[in-house]
């Protein structure tokens, strides 16, 4: 017989967002006629725009045709999309051979894990995105102790009361690895200049990395906060950064992505980060959709950064009434202002009381805080991805 994963069995049951779909399915099974809105998992709902989609078009097209059809591309992305990546969103902060286009960010949270094995000791942030935790206990990063699955992790709550950023001092457990979040992951946290220096100049003094996740970086609004870790001095140091389409651009299904890795990035014993990372790329993916990336191209365009900030500052737009409406019915609401997320107070309730709670009487689905972890007890996260008329129906329910 084959033997288990010791480790899967560590994990709870579902993934939280497959968990949040099984009980919405549990109210339609007693109830068929109710009619469910979802502000739950963050997945975009606006059609493609114009221009992206006909860039996408183009190419498939051609790929019909016999001077422009392409097989396997480099793993590592078209060069074109790796330079406008590096010239458009960064600024030449990063060259383009710094930059791993890919197949989601999921992914590469995923592969990242093969990239630092599983002895490392890994932090996040708490609450935080669970793909971070839940690939790390997958990995075995949960200790040798058979009563504490997790003390190859470490929590750094991020509380109402530290602005959700973490406490980062001489109590802090030594780690590894840093998870990190953006604008945030459910939390719709931002952070200062200040922060991310303090934050890279931590994770540099304890000899560790910073992966972080930038994957809602365009929903920052204000040019004082930065887009990316690497407009911090030292950030090329110690850190890696994730990013996406997906929440860019509506690439949710299209898939597409990007890694960047400092090309001075060095392991304690000396090889670069960079070079194992495209031993892994080429090892365990043949490259992200040509199609897509042409899709990506088009999106990083003069006509598609507008076509961005059209949808951005829709999305914007639905996190406003959202925010505006549990304001005024007298919860305490964070986020929304440079993020997709609102993480909302549920006084009184459990995460998951709350949850049944909106479920049940308005038929509306959220995500219960405590799915991000323990820190997330006692709040409800929604996401203002959404069609505008499905968010104003949710409010005129909830009036
Ligand atoms: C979320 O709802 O947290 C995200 O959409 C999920 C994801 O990006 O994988």
């Amino acid at each position: 017989m084959v033997k288990r994963n010791p480790h899967m069995s560590k994990l709870s049951g579902s993934y939280l967002f497959p968990e949040v779909k099984k009980r919405a399915r549990a109210l339609l099974e007693k109830t068929p006629e109710a009619k469910l809105i979802s502000l739950s998992i963050g997945d975009t709902t606006e059609q493609l725009p114009p221009f992206v989609t006909q860039s996408l078009v183009q190419k498939a097209i051609a790929m019909g045709t016999a001077s422009g059809y392409e097989g396997y591309g480099a793993e590592q992305g078209l060069d074109s999309l790796r330079k406008s990546i590096s010239e458009t969103y960064y600024k030449g902060l990063v060259a383009p051979e710094e930059v791993f286009i890919s197949d989601g960010a999921k992914c590469d949270i995923a592969r990242l894990q093969m990239l630092f094995g599983s002895d490392v000791i890994t932090a996040v942030q708490d609450p935080a995105y669970p793909v971070y935790v839940d690939t790390s206990v997958i990995m075995g990063q949960t200790g040798s102790h058979t009563n504490s699955y997790y003390d190859r992790l470490v929590y750094l709550p991020c509380t109402a009361e530290n602005n959700f950023f973490p406490v980062l001092d001489e109590n802090t457990p030594p780690f590894d690895l840093l998870y990190f979040c953006n604008p945030n992951n459910p939390t719709g946290a931002v952070c200062t200049k200040q922060q991310l220096q303090k934050l890279v100049d931590f994770v540099k003094e304890r000899g560790a990395f910073l992966i972080y996740d930038a994957a809602y970086s365009v929903y920052i609004q204000d040019p004082a906060l930065p887009r990316t870790i690497f407009e911090i001095p030292g950030a090329k140091d110690v850190a890696i950064e994730i990013n996406s389409f997906s929440k860019i651009i509506g690439f949710t299904g299209i898939r597409l992505s990007w890694t960047v890795i400092p090309k001075d990035l060095r392991f304690e014993e000396g090889p670069s980060v960079i070079t194992d990372w495209n031993r892994i790329m080429t090892t365990c993916f043949n490259g992200a959709s040509i199609i897509a990336q042409h899709g990506g191209l088009g999106a990083l365009t003069p006509e598609g950064l507008k076509e961005i900030d059209t949808l951005v500052q829709f999305y914007l737009g639905n996190a406003k009434l959202l925010k505006d409406h549990f304001t005024q019915s007298g919860y305490e609401v964070f986020g929304g202002t440079h993020a997709p997320y609102l993480f909302v107070k549920t006084p009184h309730q459990s995460s998951w009381e709350a949850f049944d709670h909106f479920l049940y009487k308005y038929n509306i689905v959220t995500t219960p805080g405590s799915g991000f972890g323990p820190g997330g007890e006692g709040y409800l996260r929604l996401s203002a991805f959404g069609k505008r008329a499905t968010i104003e129906e949710a409010l005129s329910r909830l009036n």
